[in-house]
């Protein structure tokens, strides 16, 4: 009788922990707290990086007990590879030790640094000690840059929370929970792809898992500055238009707002709700461009809290075919990049890295850049401030998405509301996009259409984007895809010479352009293998890849209203689609320059293109 008694009881738990534990797709995007601290890196802070300790976990032992229900929903919450790990007594079976296993560098994805994990998807968990001396008059936060894909965050072995989206910031107030001297943080960081999820199951670059950007524990006063907006309003030099807003008890305060270079100090009054709009008559700006990047110092001060950024203003519009810069007709000579150093085969860690590619760019003489096809570091559109290089920013809405599925529509909406909140402030960021190559069909025209609504509600002082879908008739390359009317500009990507026809032949195709915007052209481009080469006609030589460039700049140029591209792309860079064994070694070589940092023959017919058009442009 007793087993039917078990059996019963095993049933009822497995329904109660069904409905507790549902599929990934339905689970919130974040339980993590409301909104980000905006420039959290501005704010006094602990960095937690380092090297972490790991523990793989293929079968998420650590997180299911065998008949799969997750430890962390069950009553006493205990049995997972969260617990703080006594030493185990006389007979105990203990069947981890995070002080006995290996570590990782944090930020840094797991592939690049253990040669085990190099095609790795699934669970690692990631642990680190530190020590804190939490105030009571003080509130804590522990942030996180971006962990891929899935993480599920413990402090002290209690949870805090989940989040999903591998590129987008998120933490957990952390005030009260904190321990006099030695704590220590868990993460399950889970990058299993699914069809559900954003990005989808299918890209074309390296599903790079980890903890991949800092983890800070930052400490506010009790009442703080959460968010600000300090920006020109929409298309008026004249005019800087924002709003503070604070948290904490005591919401209603005069806060000041001072940019002593250009002369600014005024007071702003916050309501009920911490939450102070205002607008601010300029006079004599030094309006941030690619030819000078000038960045004024802002403070913001609260009665217990001051931030200080440095932000720059610049306007961004267009007019017919013509994009305008402070009012002035542009030219963006662009270049698509990757999140990732090709001479360390994984996701850029630091300030070094991106210069770097940053620097690249420039020697390109670029003066925009897209970041594809996922949110990259906030540090990466703070160097771009810095340096002048205008930055198309996106998020993974990539290919084929499950468009009808309500949650999947949750999550694109909330990495695209985090990436407007965190980059809100950048001046190098003049274009959001909403997606890249998303095929035409009502549910995702639909599905677009609202992200579109979305970033216009959160930022209507930059240029909205995708890379729209093209087709060919005969000799004729299309663009018009719906979902242009809702953009600001007539972006596509084109493989002429590469996909279709061939470097030569591909002179005989024009362009039909149904949409009355500035033309960008987000992608074009072909493989070559760099040190290989051979005649122009001879795939993957460096001459052919030169040749289609050159034959690319008379194409394009022949568009009327061609106001921008981003060829593809900087660096050749891993993609898990590529396994020719000697073009291609899971490496999509379409770079300028190769992965081992030598720059091919097309990354100077580019260079000599951009120097014409920055002539022409002057
Ligand atoms: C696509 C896509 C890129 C991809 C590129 C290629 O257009 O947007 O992510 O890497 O083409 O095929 O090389």
């Amino acid at each position: 009788m007793k087993w039917i008694g078990n059996a019963l009881w095993a049933a009822l738990c497995a329904l109660v922990l069904s409905w507790h534990a549902p599929s990934l797709a339905q689970a919130p995007t974040s339980d993590a707290a409301a909104t980000p601290l905006q420039n959290i890196h501005g704010r006094q802070h602990q960095s937690l990086n380092g090297r972490w300790n790991f523990i793989i976990d293929p079968y998420e032992t650590g997180y299911y007990n065998y008949r799969r229900e997750p430890f962390d929903a069950t009553p006493s919450g205990k049995g997972g590879f969260y617990d703080d790990l006594a030493p185990p007594q006389k007979g105990e079976l203990v069947e981890y030790d995070f002080d006995l296993s290996p570590t990782l560098k944090v930020p840094g994805d797991w592939n690049s640094q253990a040669e085990k994990l190099a095609f790795y998807e699934g669970t690692v968990w990631m642990r680190q000690v530190f020590n804190a001396e939490p105030k009571g008059d003080k509130r804590y936060f522990l942030y996180f840059g971006a962990v891929n894909y899935q993480a599920h965050v413990y402090l002290n072995g209690k949870k805090l929370g989940t989040h999903k989206g591998g590129f987008t910031p998120f933490q957990f107030d952390v005030s009260g929970k904190l321990n006099k001297g030695r704590n220590f943080v868990v993460v399950k960081v889970d990058n299993m792809r699914h069809q559900d999820e954003i990005p989808t199951v299918n890209t074309d670059w390296w599903n790079y898992g980890g903890i991949t950007r800092d983890v800070l524990l930052a400490e506010v006063p009790a009442t703080y500055i959460a968010d600000y907006k300090v920006q020109l309003a929409k298309g008026d030099l004249k005019r800087i238009e924002g709003f503070v807003q604070l948290a904490g008890a005591q919401p209603r305060q005069s806060v000041s707002l001072s940019i002593p270079e250009a002369g600014i100090k005024t007071t702003v009054k916050t309501d009920a709700n911490g939450r102070a709009d205002f607008t601010i008559p300029v006079n004599k700006l030094r309006y941030w461009s690619p030819e000078d990047p000038k960045l004024y110092d802002v403070e913001i001060a609260a009665a217990l809290d001051t931030v200080n950024d440095r932000v720059g203003l610049r306007t961004i519009e267009t007019r017919g075919k013509d994009i305008l810069l402070n009012g002035k007709s542009i030219f963006l000579r662009g270049i698509s990049l990757h999140d990732e150093n090709p001479l360390m085969q994984g996701r850029l860690r630091g300030e070094g890295d991106m210069r770097m590619m940053l620097q690249w760019a420039r020697e390109l003489n670029a003066n925009y850049v897209r970041l594809a096809h996922y949110p990259h570091s906030e540090r990466m559109s703070r160097l771009a401030d810095e340096m002048g290089l205008l930055v198309w920013a996106e998020v993974p809405v990539y290919w084929t998405i499950s468009w009808n599925n309500p949650d999947t529509y949750r999550n694109a909406h909330q990495q695209l509301t985090d990436l407007v909140v965190r980059d809100k402030n950048r001046a190098s960021v003049i274009i959001w996009s909403i997606g890249n190559e998303t095929p035409v069909s009502a549910p995702r025209n639909d599905f677009m259409g609202r992200l579109a609504d979305t970033v216009r509600a959160l930022d209507d002082t930059r240029l909205v984007a995708a890379a729209l879908e093209v087709h060919r008739e005969g000799k004729l390359v299309v663009v018009e895809d719906p979902l242009a009317d809702k953009i600001d500009l007539a972006s596509f990507n084109e493989y002429a010479g590469w996909y279709w026809s061939d470097p030569t032949d591909m002179l005989t195709y024009r362009f039909d352009i149904k949409v009355d915007k500035p033309v960008v052209v987000s992608e074009f481009g072909a493989d070559a293998l760099g040190g290989y080469h051979a005649d122009s006609a001879t795939r993957w030589s460096e001459e052919y890849q030169e040749l289609l460039y050159q034959n690319q700049f008379t194409m394009l140029t022949a568009i009327p209203g061609l106001r921008g591209m981003t060829p593809w792309i900087l660096a050749d860079f891993r993609s898990p689609r590529r396994p020719h064994p000697r073009y291609q070694d899971f490496w999509n070589r379409k770079g300028l320059i190769s992965d081992t940092g030598q720059k091919k023959k097309a990354f100077y017919a580019l260079k000599r293109f951009y120097d014409q058009m920055q002539q022409k442009y002057r």
